[in-house]
Parts: structure tokens; sequence; C-alpha cells
């Protein structure tokens, strides 16, 4: 399934704007500012009835506005929609309200390159754990409930903390769905670079790229006794310190970490490379192909690298990358934002 239609009101700078996009790759192109990120927020909210920028509708929904509406018509002639103002959004299939927009992310699932994930994050790999937590809800749809239960129980616990109860009441339920977590990490991991090798090999890269997830413990008691010897240090911080939530996730290119010496060039690459794996891994588990965004992924290569990273996404379903010139490659079909 493909997105042909998309159009937005009230909606950051557009009052309302339509855009059409085609099977394949396309490239969707404009001036800074013209609204590129935008549309891409746009998709990206019909997908997941969230933004990737940000929580708080007050920031998309046009100034002075109170009310935003996205639409999206696919290939099948599906209408997906979503309705929002300040403080409360719905999503429409063919105009059937969906009830839980958790559910809704196996309908149009999307793989995008987020500025948080790609722009260094620090020591907490906060948008990174969201990322591979979003796919292995995709690959897995039973982790949906396991992942909504620890971070309901991860509230209680640091709450409390915070009110200096005894928070280690908390602590079997936070070992079990850790536990499942970690597991599901563990086995994403490994397949998630088993389809890197593939994409480097087909494509004779012969950089090695890699993602590294440090923090997983699969056994009950380690985790328990991680949990006892962080007490303290919880205390302290008024906050739970150990956990999944907690998996530094390095992004690793020839065993150093992209943000220690890769160009900004090569980065690209490698962000290529990892979305590219992620629509590849799950596709073949879930029998989805996700429709893949890539905010800005060109403007820093050449045109060798260009043709690569155009290559690489040549038979996807849907790609739509946005950058501000037209380019000059074949088989793409190139969108202009002003017109
Ligand atoms: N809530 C809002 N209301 C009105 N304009 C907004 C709002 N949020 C962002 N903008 C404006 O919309 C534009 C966003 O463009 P963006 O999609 O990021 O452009 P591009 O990706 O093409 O560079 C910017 O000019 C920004 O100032
Ligand atoms: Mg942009």
């Amino acid at each position: 399934m493909y997105i042909e239609e998309v159009c937005v009101t009230n909606l950051r700078s557009f009052k309302k704007k339509k855009i059409s996009f085609k099977e394949g790759i396309n490239i969707l192109y404009g001036p800074n500012g013209s609204g590129k990120t935008t549309f891409l927020e746009a998709i990206s909210l019909l997908s997941l009835g969230r933004s990737f920028k940000t929580n708080k509708a007050t920031d998309y929904i046009s100034r002075e506005e109170s009310f935003y509406n996205i639409s999206g018509k696919t290939n099948n002639n599906t209408k997906v929609e979503i309705k929002g103002q300040k403080n409360k959004k719905a999503v429409f299939v063919n105009s059937e309200i969906i009830k839980k927009i958790s559910d809704h992310i196996y309908f149009l699932p999307t793989i995008i390159n987020t500025p948080d994930e790609t722009v260094l994050e620090g020591k907490n790999n906060f948008n990174r754990n969201k990322n591979i937590n979003k796919n292995i809800i995709l690959i897995e749809p039973k982790m949906l409930k396991t992942i909504k239960d620890f971070s309901t129980i991860l509230k209680q616990r640091n709450s409390s903390i915070k009110q200096r109860e005894d928070f280690f009441i908390w602590n079997p339920q936070l070992i079990e769905t850790s536990k499942k977590i970690w597991d599901q990490k563990n086995i994403y991991e490994q397949k998630i670079n088993n389809e890197i090798i593939k994409i480097t090999q087909k494509h004779n890269i012969n950089k090695e790229t890699k993602i590294k997830i440090k923090g997983i413990t699969e056994n009950k008691k380690d985790i328990e006794s991680l949990l006892y010897k962080s007490k303290e240090k919880d205390i302290f911080k008024n906050t739970t310190t150990v956990g999944p939530h907690k998996d530094k996730i390095e992004y690793l290119l020839n065993g150093d970490e992209i943000k220690n010496k890769a160009s900004q060039g090569e980065r690209s690459v490698f962000f290529s490379i990892l979305k590219k794996a992620e629509s590849m891994l799950i596709n073949k588990d879930s029998k989805k192909e996700p429709i893949v965004l890539l905010d800005d992924i060109l403007s820093k290569l050449d045109n060798n690298n260009t043709s690569l990273v155009l290559d690489i996404f040549k038979n996807n379903k849907q790609t739509i990358i946005t950058h501000t010139e037209k380019i000059n490659f074949p088989n793409v079909n190139q969108i202009k934002i002003d017109e």
C-alpha cells in the first residue's frame, strides 16, 4: 500500500494544501521553510496518530487556529483522516472512528529518520529507544501491551520513589516486563544487523555498519540484582535508573559511533542503510511494507552517494525524500512544494 494524496488544513504554515504522491521514490522539493518536513509530519500523524517532532498539538496547529485536519488517500482507495484540536484528536479510516489509536499503527506503517534520532542524542537514547520499540511493536504485535504495561509500572514506581514510599513493591512487575522487552530487543538487534549486512553486500558497501543495544539483561535474577544495586541511586535521582528505557543504542560505522568519527555524508548513508533495513525487517515479519520517509537525507551527499541512496530504495513500494532542489536522476517523481 502507498499513499496517493495527502491534504492538510491548519497544519503549521498551511491553511490548506494538497499534495499527490506516486509509487516508488518521490522527491518533495522546495526552499527552506516551505513545509516539506510538515508534510512528512502529516503522514506520520496519519500513521502513528502522533507527530515525530512534538507531543503538543499546539506546536503544529497553525498559529491562531483551534483545530487541524489531515486526510490521506491510499492507492487502494482507503481514506485515513485525523481531526484534532488542542487537547483531543480522533483517527478515522473510511470515515469510521478508530477506537484505540495504538491499534491503528498496523494500518499504515511508516519508517522515518527523525531529526532527534539522527542528531546526536546525548547519554539517554530516548528517541532511539522509542524508535526501536515502535518497530518491535510492528513486528510483534503482542509487545504493544507489554511496552504499555512497562511504562505504566515505571511511572508508578517513579512516583513512589518521589513520594518516598516503598518503591520495591513494583519490582516483580518491572522485572517481568523488562525481561520481555529485553528478549525482543536482543532478537531485534540480531535481525536488524542481518538485514544491514544484506544491504551492504548487495551494494558493495565495504564499511561495517551496525547497531548495538547496550544494557540488555535477559536473566531475571540479574535484573533483580541491578534494581537492588541501584536503589540508592534511584532515590538520589528520584527516578528508576536501570531498565530497558535506559538502554544505550550505538550506531557504529567501522566500529566507531557515527557521532564521533563519521562525516555528515557518511551519516546520511548510514541512516539510509538503517532505514532500509528497518523497512525490510518490518516487511518480512509483519507482511506490511512501510512507507519510508527520509527528511533531508540527500543534502550532504555527493553524486555517487545520492545515486547509492536512490538505488537502495529503488524497489521499495514508496519512499518520500525531502530536498531543497530538484535532482537530476531518472525514475523519481519530483514534486515541487510551492506550486
Ligand atoms: N504552528 C505553526 N503555525 C504557523 N506556522 C508554523 C507553525 N509551526 C511552524 N511554522 C512555520 O512553518 C514552516 C515549517 O516549515 P518546514 O515544514 O519545517 O519546512 P521545510 O522542511 O520545507 O524547511 C516554517 O516556516 C515555520 O516557521
Ligand atoms: Mg525540513
